[in-house]
């Protein structure tokens, strides 16, 4: 099974939003150690001409710079035509970029709201259209969207970022039924608090980071449960802040929602 996870994107282009930090770059490091060339997109250019650089002199991969604001709404028509110039097939797009504010939803910049539903919803599915048409003609190809645990609960002081969680997981939950047939995979990883730049800019109390769950470990996680054809992949295990929970969300909603079903407009 090792050995399936590591060939799957051996030689295949991946793009990675968010490259520039805590997952992303996790994600980055996890993929081009196992043979993947890369696109990176980040706002942050410097950096991602660093991590590209590093990249190509560690794991000899070839990775390429994308500096891109998720939040403008033509972004993902600019990504996608970075890589149709160069003639990059994307086989694997992970949509990991994201931010986070914890206050009163009043006293939440409305900017800073707007930008997490451009960035976790907008630009996910403007991506995901983009490149998911050309996977299902070829019938191959993988898409990851990073979700959260907050997802499951309600999100009080987080109730915009947790809505748009939501979004994400229903989205990649939603394809992953759909495409089955076509040999396209889909899945939403949803980490418990992970170690990574997000914390310190949100805002939140500070928070005992001991139980934090390390960006390499999610990474994997997401990886592996992509690789294997996992439709949801909750990493933080039986031992995270969060994972009970979030288990008994998960459960619950599963039991109401058994007798409901699928593929239909209800
Ligand atoms: N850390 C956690 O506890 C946790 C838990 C659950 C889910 N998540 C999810 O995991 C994902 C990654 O977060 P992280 O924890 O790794 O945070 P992070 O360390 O702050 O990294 C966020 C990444 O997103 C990029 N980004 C933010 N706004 C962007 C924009 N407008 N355009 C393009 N790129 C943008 C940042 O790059 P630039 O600043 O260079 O643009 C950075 O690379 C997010 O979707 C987050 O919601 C995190």
């Amino acid at each position: 099974m090792a050995d399936v996870i590591g060939e799957r994107w051996r030689g295949k282009w991946a793009i990675v939003t968010g490259a520039s930090a805590g997952i992303g770059k996790a994600i980055v490091e996890e993929l081009a150690s196992a043979g993947t060339p890369l696109v990176l997109v980040a706002r942050r250019a410097q950096r991602l001409n660093a991590i590209a650089e590093s990249l190509s002199n560690a794991d000899g991969v070839q990775a390429e710079a994308c500096p891109a604001d998720l939040a403008e709404p033509d972004a993902p028509r600019q990504i996608f035509e970075f890589t149709q110039q160069r003639g990059l097939r994307i086989d694997l797009l992970v949509n990991n970029a994201g931010l986070n504010r914890y206050s009163e939803f009043h006293a939440i910049d409305l900017a800073a709201q707007l930008a997490m539903v451009q960035v976790h919803c907008h630009a996910v599915l403007h991506l995901t259209h983009l490149f998911w048409t050309g996977m299902v003609e070829r019938r191959s190809g993988d898409i990851l969207i990073v979700s959260s645990v907050s997802a499951f609960p309600p999100g009080p002081y987080t109730a915009t970022y947790a809505a748009t969680k939501g979004f994400d997981l229903l989205l990649a939950e939603g394809l992953a039924e759909e495409v089955a047939r076509y040999g396209v995979r889909a899945s939403a990883l949803c980490p418990g608090a992970t170690e990574s730049e997000m914390y310190e800019s949100t805002g939140a109390p500070k928070a005992d980071t001991k139980e934090f769950q390390s960006a390499k470990e999610v990474a994997r996680r997401g990886r592996e449960g992509l690789a294997m054809g996992k439709h949801c992949v909750i990493p933080a295990g039986p031992r995270g802040l969060t994972a009970t929970p979030i288990a008994c969300c998960r459960e619950r909603r599963s039991a109401e929602l058994s007798s409901i079903p699928t593929g239909r407009l209800i």
